[in-house]
Formats: C-alpha cells, sequence, structure tokens
C-alpha cells in the first residue's frame, strides 16, 4: 500500500525552520516562520496565558467531552472580540477549530459544500498553505493581483479589476489584516470597494484573520473584517489565536459562518457539527479555555491586551529602525515600505538569489519570496540586517 505513496514537496516555511535548526553558525538569525520572539529570541508564554491555565487546573474537575462544535462560552468571547458590536448571532454559525489552519481548512469544506462550482480567489501571493490546501482539496483557484513590487504596497486597481471577475458563489478569500506575506494592507477606504464589489458579483469573502492585535490595534485590525459582515449577506471568517495569545501549539481557532436568513443558521450551523465530527470529533478545548478564561475576566484581558500591546509597538519600533537604517545606509528612502507594513511580516522584494546570499553570507535567514519576519529582530541584528541587504544588492 505505501509503495504508491509519492513524495510530498516540504512547506517551505516549515522546511527553512528545520535548516536554521541545523546551521552550527553563531549569531545566526531566523526571520522565517511566523512566531513572535523577544528581544532575547524567546517565544514566551503570555502572563494572562499562565495565569488563565493556574485557574484552569485548579477548577477543572473532568476531561470529558465538550460540546461538538466547541465550548460556547469561548465561541461567545472570541467571536465578541473578533466581531464587536458587528456579530449578529442570529444569523452566525460557530466552530471552534484546530488553529487557525483549521478554520481555514473547514471554510473552504463549507464553501464547497454550499456551491460545488465553485472558484476560490486568492490574492497573489498569499500564505502558501493556502494554496497547497486547495490543490490537496482539488478546489480550482484563480489568484487576483495583490503586491505591487514597484511601490511594495497593494496593487488596488489591479485587485479590483480581477475581483470584478469573481462569479455569484464564488468564494474571495481576503487577509483580515497584516497580509501574510507582504505586510501590504487595504485601507478601510478600500475594504470598502472590495465590499462594493462583492456585492455586486454575489461572491462571497471569506476572511483570514490570524493576526488580529499584530497590526494598528485589536479593534482597528478587525475593522476590515466588520465591515465584511455588517454589509453583506453571506460571509464567512476565521480567526486564530495562535499568535494574538501566543498559544501557537494549543491550536485554538474559530470559524464563523454568516448567513443571509437567519432561517438558514441552524442548516450551517449543522453542518459545521458535520464536518468537525468528519474530521477530528470534538475540537481541542485547553487553548480554547484558556483564551475564554482571559476574555471572560476584566483584570485578565486587560493584562493580555496591554502585554500584547507591548508585543506590537515593539515591532513597529523594529520596523521604524530598520526602515531608517536602510534609509541611512543606501542615501534613500526607498525601503520605508518596511515602516509602512503591518503586522510580522514585510516582503523585500529581493530575488532568490539575494535571500540565498543573505543567509550564506550572513546567517540571517528569510523564507525565499524575501519575506521576512519582523519580531525574529531585536535593536542589535536590525543593523546586521540593514548591512547584509544592501550587500546583497537588494
Ligand atoms: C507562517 O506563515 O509562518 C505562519 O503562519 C506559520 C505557518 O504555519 O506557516
Amino acid at each position: 500500500m505505501f509503495g504508491n505513496l509519492k513524495p510530498q514537496a516540504p512547506d517551505k516555511i516549515l522546511a527553512l525552520m528545520g535548516e536554521f535548526r541545523a546551521d552550527p553558525r553563531q549569531g545566526k538569525i531566523d526571520l522565517g516562520v511566523g512566531v513572535y520572539k523577544d528581544p532575547t529570541g524567546l517565544t514566551p508564554v503570555m502572563r494572562a496565558v499562565k495565569e488563565a491555565e493556574r485557574r484552569i487546573w485548579e477548577a477543572e474537575t473532568t476531561k470529558s467531552y465538550t460540546a461538538l462544535t466547541g465550548e460556547p462560552a469561548y465561541l461567545d468571547a472570541l467571536s465578541a472580540m473578533v466581531l464587536g458590536r458587528t456579530r449578529d448571532s442570529d444569523r452566525t454559525a460557530m466552530l471552534s477549530t484546530v488553529g487557525g489552519t483549521g478554520a481555514i481548512r473547514q471554510a473552504f469544506e463549507m464553501a464547497r459544500m454550499g456551491n460545488p462550482d465553485l472558484t476560490v480567489h486568492v490574492s497573489d501571493p498569499t500564505w502558501p498553505n493556502h494554496v497547497s490546501m486547495l490543490k490537496f482539496m482539488g478546489l480550482p483557484f484563480v489568484e487576483y493581483r495583490y503586491f505591487d513590487s514597484a511601490t511594495r504596497g497593494v496593487d488596488f486597481e489591479g485587485m479590483k479589476e480581477d475581483l470584478a471577475r469573481a462569479k455569484k458563489g464564488d468564494l474571495v478569500l481576503l487577509h483580515g489584516c497584516c497580509h501574510n506575506p507582504t505586510g501590504a494592507n487595504l485601507t478601510l477606504e478600500q475594504w470598502a470597494e472590495v465590499v462594493a464589489i462583492l456585492e455586486r458579483t454575489g461572491a462571497v469573502p471569506l476572511v483570514d484573520l490570524a493576526y488580529q492585535g499584530f497590526g494598528d490595534g485589536l479593534d482597528e485590525d478587525a475593522a476590515g473584517t466588520r465591515l465584511v459582515v455588517s454589509s453583506l449577506p453571506d460571509a464567512l471568517v476565521a480567526a486564530s489565536c495562535s499568535k494574538n495569545f501566543g498559544i501557537y501549539r494549543e491550536r485554538a481557532g474559530l470559524l464563523m459562518v454568516q448567513v443571509a436568513d437567519p432561517a438558514q443558521r441552524e442548516l450551517a450551523q449543522g453542518a459545521l457539527a458535520f464536518l468537525g465530527r468528519q474530521t477530528y470529533s470534538f475540537p481541542p478545548d485547553h487553548g480554547a479555555r484558556i483564551v475564554q478564561t482571559i476574555l471572560e475576566d476584566a483584570a485578565l484581558a486587560a493584562d493580555w491586551r496591554a502585554e500584547l500591546e507591548q508585543v506590537r509597538l515593539g515591532m513597529l519600533s523594529l520596523r521604524q529602525q530598520l526602515a531608517a537604517e536602510l534609509r541611512s545606509l543606501t542615501g534613500s528612502d526607498r525601503f520605508d515600505f518596511i515602516e509602512l507594513h503591518r503586522g510580522m511580516f514585510s516582503r523585500l522584494g529581493a530575488t532568490p538569489e539575494q535571500v540565498q546570499k543573505i543567509k550564506d553570507d550572513n546567517a540571517i535567514y528569510l523564507v525565499g519570496d524575501s519575506r521576512l519576519n519582523i519580531a525574529g529582530l531585536n535593536r542589535d541584528s536590525v543593523p546586521v540586517l540593514a548591512r547584509a541587504i544592501v550587500e546583497a544588492g537588494v
């Protein structure tokens, strides 16, 4: 049986993690996988998470199953955090998922159940695993223009032109904030134009919100998503708690499916329960319980928000430092886009050869498309990276 297996191409981001670990050079710098690191290189357990775990440990009396679609109190607390006042509970079905990736995968499954003929529209570029999952599922997809390699901003005219070609019932995958891998994001005015196109075409949005709180703030980062759900009849939102709660390995995520009519909600909720049961039955609970415990307690939530804000501001200040360093080394403002980008990532616009040279000469690891994880830097490594970028001729 297994002799028939074909070798699978390794995920480029995960392969880079392995390559970095195996590099014996002192002072190596990992700007690959999207994991937050503090200035000492640690991915800390957040204070509120530690405290929530302590409370859970003390209070928990059973490890029996919770609900098939996830603990209702978790779904309630997290959906409120994501959608704020735009949440329409009568029209929203929810599923606790195995991280943000699980939410995306189940969103694709739901969309296919709703429309077996759908085409999925993804940004060019997008998170490589979006494309990988679509290929694996045999779901047809097309790319819409997104990144302008000259300005390193959004090619909004191209994006609008391409999205206007979407058909009724197609799925349009949008990054809610902190676009991965480019770091270039839509303004709220641009979100409004995208919503108008979706309204005209009848295509359905799937918002991937994996970095809420890492860009401009918790509410600011959800503003596009909230505009989408409050303006359109059907919408899917996939949220992740991996990054903003720093609970990567706990796999806590949420899929929300907003339907046009409250009468359809039960159907959608049933479909989500069915999908969960077919894949892994009950979702994991520990990460979800941490999030619920934090969000339900005003003091814990305030402490979590404060720590998250510190993380966000730290990344912003590294962006400013890197842009300033490159300005002084090159005597030009052509790297100022780094300061304008938001979230963990920026796409530098370097060639694969330049990315390779930066790695060979300096033991600095960027993803092959020249995506760099800002959170992998600190005040001391920023000048090292800036010099490496210039020496590689970027
Ligand atoms: C990334 O893009 O680096 C993260 O989302 C981690 C992953 O799973 O790829």
